[in-house]
């Protein structure tokens, strides 16, 4: 059977879609085709899930109904000028941080449509959530397409691209964000009397504890933190160091800073 699915750049990202998709029997190795730049990936994520390793541009393009451009955002200058008129008709992903759909349209200018995503780490285990924008709306088959393909990293949603910088700040950057304040809960573990290994123990399941009671329960972050806190007790002393110390300025800057950043990266 030849292949459906195209993947240029075959690293962690690549590898959690592919995974994923078989996973969910979305579709079987067979349907799928990868390439790398040296191949040393492709052929070790080949061998690992039964794809095909295709270094073939125009072997690896041709069948293909979809492509996903999978490898990092500055091999985009660099990479083979054939994908221009390789990818006309076929629907391309890109996964690249900061590329905005412009200048995907200078890359595949004949593809039948654009979808620009921002996927976070969490990706790696299913636990992740994409937002993505399309270059034009889309048909209801492509927009199945992907959100299988999506899917297979766990959730996602449809935004204007305007928001795709305010995203990257948001949920790309989040997990950078959430590990930093978890370090600093444990090194504040640590600094209140706890031998290490027991702040790290500690502060991990409260965090993930937390997570999960947040999921489960669906109630607002505001609600559960109500919850623990009774008035002039110990969590209440606490929270108002925090508002002293304008722990939600602080975080507020953190993300608007990232989203400057953001929007300043893509702009070449
Ligand atoms: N990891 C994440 O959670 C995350 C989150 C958001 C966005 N992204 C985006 O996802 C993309 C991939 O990230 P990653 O973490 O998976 O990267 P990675 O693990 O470093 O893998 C990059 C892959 O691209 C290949 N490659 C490089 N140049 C190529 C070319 N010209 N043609 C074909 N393949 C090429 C590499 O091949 P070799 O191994 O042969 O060198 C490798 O397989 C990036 O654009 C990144 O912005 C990732």
């Amino acid at each position: 059977m030849a292949h459906t699915i195209a993947f240029l750049g075959s690293g962690r990202l690549a590898s959690a879609i592919i995974r994923g998709l078989i996973a969910k029997n979305v579709c079987a190795p067979a349907e799928i085709a990868a390439t790398s730049k040296t191949g040393t990936s492709a052929q070790a994520l080949a061998h690992e899930t039964g794809i095909t390793f295709e270094p073939d541009l125009v072997r690896l393009l041709g069948p293909a109904e979809i492509v996903i451009v999978a490898f990092k955002p500055q091999s985009l200058a660099t990479a083979d000028p054939r994908l221009a008129e390789l990818t006309t008709g076929k629907l391309v992903v890109s996964l690249l941080a900061g590329k905005r759909l412009a200048r995907l349209a200078q890359s595949f200018p004949s593809a039948r449509n654009l979808v620009r995503t921002m996927p976070n780490t969490p990706a790696a285990i299913g636990a992740g959530i994409t937002a993505y924008c399309a270059n034009q709306p889309l048909t209801d088959a492509d927009r199945q397409t992907v959100g299988a393909l999506l899917g297979a990293l766990g959730q996602f949603l449809e935004l204007d691209e305007k928001h795709l910088d305010a995203v990257t700040a948001l949920s790309a950057g989040g997990p950078a964000f959430l590990f930093e304040f978890t370090a600093a809960l444990r090194e504040a573990g640590i600094a209140a009397g706890l031998p290490a290994d027991v702040s790290e123990r500690l502060t991990v399941e409260t965090v993930l504890g937390s997570a999960r009671l947040l999921a489960r329960t669906g109630s607002s972050p505001e609600a559960l933190r109500d919850q623990v806190v009774s008035p002039n007790g110990t969590t209440s002393a606490g929270l108002q160091v925090m508002e002293t110390r304008q722990f939600r300025a602080t975080l507020r800057d953190t993300i608007l800073a990232a989203t400057r950043r953001a929007d300043e990266l893509s702009r070449d």
